[in-house]
């Protein structure tokens, strides 16, 4: 069998950094990651730094000179016979980064773009292109089993809110994926995930790190209007990369195509706080309400049918689980 080597942009970030400890843990080959920390640290993947099969760079993506370094570094492996994979983690993404169009172009788009063109360069088996839920936009749920990967969309635009450019930008990526498998310059897919969340979150700028937080700090939490009717599902970042690995060993999944990876867990932010409360020995905590965003969906439910009947991929961390594991007081983790 062929020696793999995986390269994962954004690797100490949610996804990349749970990717790779998956791939280290599982016996691959090797992993070649880097980050710029534009949104992590190094600490995300402190436990697998000294492994030999991990090779750490703090490299940014938009950085011509470096990527060439990691590319050249990449194609003698291939000349040497080892089998190459990328995965792009790297992408601007939280909440008050999406409304920062230039940022978003140059790291999504742009970068993204370049790190694909370099996949097929080195001549690597396939790219995992990170896309985004986002891209449902205005129509981001249904009640027939939620939206499905091939849905029209309803987008918000410019006149409605900037925060759209994340999604546009991501949207123009799996155009990107797309057109280069049919060129057969390359296997791969895009992934639209869903409110991934993590043990390890740095800032507390997502919903689960936002309100566990704030009961820690403050005994309260203050939450935008919109909470006051919001629902959402969450993706343990231990199941986000199940996926990324699942699609990655279907080679007929590869089809330059798009899947939906979320949970069917759905909970409104309010019971959420409450859920999080709970756990914490804080019942019926305090909810402020304060401010109001823009074209934010009320609900987002993807249908997930078509990357489970493609690979053998499910969800395995449900929430309450997943919310003990942040809290640190999970039990069944090894
Ligand atoms: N977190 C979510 O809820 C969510 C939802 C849907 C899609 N996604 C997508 O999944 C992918 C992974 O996101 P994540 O949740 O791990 O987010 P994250 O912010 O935790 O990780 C992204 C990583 O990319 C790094 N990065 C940013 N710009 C870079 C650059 N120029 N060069 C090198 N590294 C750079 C950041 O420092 C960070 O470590 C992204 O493409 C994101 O758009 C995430």
């Amino acid at each position: 069998m062929k020696r793999k080597v995986h390269v994962i942009s954004g690797v100490t970030g949610m996804t990349g950094n749970e990717l790779a400890r998956q791939l280290v843990r599982d016996g691959s080959n090797l992993v070649i990651g880097f980050d710029n920390f534009f949104a992590s640290s190094i600490d995300s993947v402190a436990d697998l730094i000294e492994e030999e099969n991990f090779k750490f760079f703090e490299y940014d993506l938009n950085d011509e000179e470096q990527m060439n370094q990691i590319g050249s570094m990449v194609k003698k492996l291939g000349e040497e016979g080892m089998e190459i994979f990328y995965v792009n983690c790297a992408a601007v993404v939280h909440t008050e980064h999406f409304y920062k169009v230039e940022n978003t172009f140059a790291t999504n788009v742009v970068g993204m773009k370049r790190f694909l063109d370099q996949a097929i360069e080195v001549g690597a088996r396939a790219y995992i292109n990170c896309s985004t839920s986002e891209v449902y936009s205005m129509q981001s749920w249904n009640d027939n089993g939620g939206v499905r990967e091939s849905d029209y969309l309803v987008l918000a635009t410019a006149e409605h809110s900037q925060r759209t450019s994340y999604a546009v930008g991501k949207l123009l990526t799996e155009f990107f994926m797309k057109d280069a498998v049919d060129k057969g310059l390359i296997r791969g897919c895009s992934i639209r995930f869903a409110n991934v969340y993590s043990n390890h979150e740095l800032y507390p700028k997502h919903i689960i790190p936002h309100i566990i937080a704030s009961l820690k700090n403050r005994g309260q939490v203050e939450l935008l209007e919109n909470s006051k009717r919001n629902k959402r599902s969450f993706l343990h970042n231990i199941d986000s990369c199940r996926a990324v690995l699942a699609l990655l060993n279907v080679s007929e999944a590869l089809d330059g195509s798009v899947y939906n990876v979320a949970t069917d867990e759905e909970i409104s932010i309010v019971d959420l706080v409450k859920l999080i409360g709970s756990k914490m020995g804080i019942e019926e905590p305090a909810i402020l309400f304060a401010g109001y965003r823009a074209s934010d969906p009320e609900r987002r439910i993807l249908n997930t049918d078509k990357i489970r009947q493609r690979t053998c991929w499910e969800p395995v961390v449900n929430l309450s689980r997943g919310l003990d594991m942040c809290l640190g007081i999970d039990k069944e983790k090894k």
